[in-house]
């Protein structure tokens, strides 16, 4: 029997990556307020992300999970979201329509504030400070004042969660996601290269598919699915104070829910099993994300399954595998091996950017894009031995036209890193690069799909 459950129950479990607040009293006076705050999100929005991620797992529908490594305030700005925004709506047409597969849309956006760190202190010169750990946490300036945590933070991040939040409810149901716009959705540095072009073909036939559509009667005015989408949220539940304040017992269903996003997943970091992270995941209704890197083994696998999805729930829980490009051969079998063997239902996620980071002669950190392309396939091809789903992918990735990650169609170099490297932690493919992995993504589902030839996917909108 599993112990109860409470949501401050992680409280009394061992716990990594735990920022030193020196101001205890500020702190808990931040977490009380925010504890009468209104919910972010909606227990029965979870529960329909849920759904769709069941899908995802039997099959019939691919996840696409993206956004900044790291939210910052001081890139709170509108163009920032509708560019994300955009870059997601046009991923989604080449999986949809190269690819064949409906797509399942969450953000790490609205609440992805927190980060853990690989050192609790960073050194400059003869100079020690704490890490940088997230907006919500301290400021990313080299200096004692800022890096002090501070609880402040913690209600401004759920402000701007709240606001990004709003924009992107109206985007995707107000109008902007319209498939009459599919070639408005191109940004202006997206449209002269490569990448553009071959988007460009497919809003093309898009379009006409559309007016030979509107001809037979059926219209976005007729079909809601042709003229909105849905839009998830998602973040790494890192800072537990934050996520127990916004906790809250859906009426509806009487169980516990996450209010701070629709979907939330526990780190590579802090997922030991009797941690106060995997604790507090445990308790909650959300669909749950879980990373794995190079040192989990199936059996540490399969006993965090059995934590976080006892009922073997399908679209709970979403494994999202970070190995690495070169050890996901060895890695990724005997994991999904293991599932298989258990009968476990789960998504399969594939995250190509955390297991590829490396530092540029010129200090920058930086992942390669052959790397990030390599894994992927890897990843495609071990579930096309196992005979199982490649279910999605989550990425780093922003609408800016950013030189975080090198390589890509225009040949981003190290020297060139240094043009437009704005990323507030991991480096993040540009809306390029985003558009460049969507092809080969579309193209891997496409020749799974010839092959496979007998699964149905599910009708789930654009
Ligand atoms: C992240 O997703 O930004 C992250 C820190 O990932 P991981 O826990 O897989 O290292
Ligand atoms: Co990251």
């Amino acid at each position: 029997m599993a112990e109860a459950w409470t949501p401050e129950g992680w409280r009394a479990k061992p716990i990594a990556q735990v920022p030193a607040y020196v101001d205890l009293a500020g702190l808990e006076a931040v977490e009380a307020r925010i504890s009468s705050y209104p919910p972010l999100v909606f227990a029965g929005e979870a529960r329909n992300l849920k759904q769709g991620l069941a899908r995802v797992a039997a099959g019939e529908a691919f996840l696409l999970q993206g956004g900044d490594c790291a939210e910052a305030f001081a890139e709170h700005h509108p163009d920032n979201i509708r560019d994300l925004f955009r870059v997601f709506l046009q991923m989604a047409v080449v999986l949809t329509f190269a690819g064949g597969m409906p797509v399942l849309k969450v953000g790490r956006i609205a609440g992805q504030f927190a980060k853990p760190r690989s050192s609790p202190f960073e050194k400059a010169g003869e100079v020690e400070l704490p890490s940088y750990r997230g907006d919500i946490i301290n400021g990313i300036d080299f200096d004692p004042d800022s890096r002090n945590p501070d609880p402040g933070r913690i209600e401004m991040a759920y402000r701007q969660s709240a606001a990004t939040l709003n924009l992107l409810r109206a985007f995707a149901q107000g109008g902007y996601a319209n498939l009459d716009h599919v070639h408005q959705w191109t940004l202006g540095f997206v449209s002269e290269s490569p990448q553009g072009h071959r988007y460009q073909e497919i809003a093309d036939r898009i379009s006409e598919a559309m007016a030979f559509m509107r001809a037979c009667g059926i219209n976005p005015d007729s079909v809601a699915a042709l003229r909105s989408t849905d839009f998830f949220t998602s973040h790494e539940a890192l800072l537990l104070g934050y996520e127990q304040a916004m906790t809250r017992v859906d009426s509806t269903s009487g169980a516990w829910y996450a209010t701070s996003g629709h979907m939330v997943w526990i780190g590579d970091r802090t997922r030991q099993p009797d941690h106060g992270h995997v604790e507090y995941c445990r308790g909650i209704a959300n669909p749950i994300g879980l990373k794995c890197g190079p040192s989990l083994e199936p059996d540490g696998l399969l006993e965090l399954v059995d934590i976080l999805n006892p009922d073997n729930e399908p679209g709970r829980l979403t494994l999202i595998c970070r190995f690495g490009a070169g050890n996901v051969i060895d890695r990724l079998p005997a994991l999904v091996r293991a599932i298989e063997r258990e009968g476990r239902s789960v998504v399969w996620s594939c995250d190509p950017m955390h297991g590829n980071t490396i530092k540029a002669a010129n200090g920058y950190k930086t992942r390669p894009f052959e790397l990030i392309l390599q894994e992927v396939e890897n990843f495609f091809s071990v579930h096309r031995t196992e005979s199982t789903h490649p279910g999605g992918v989550h990425i780093e990735m922003t609408g800016k036209n950013v030189t975080e990650c090198t390589g890509g169609a225009r040949e981003i170099s190290e020297a060139d890193l240094k043009d437009r490297y704005h990323t507030h932690c991991d480096p993040r493919l540009n809306a390029d690069q985003s558009l460049e992995l969507a092809f080969l993504i579309a193209e891997l589902l496409k020749r799974d799909r010839r092959e496979q030839g007998h699964r149905q996917p599910a009708a789930m909108g654009m």
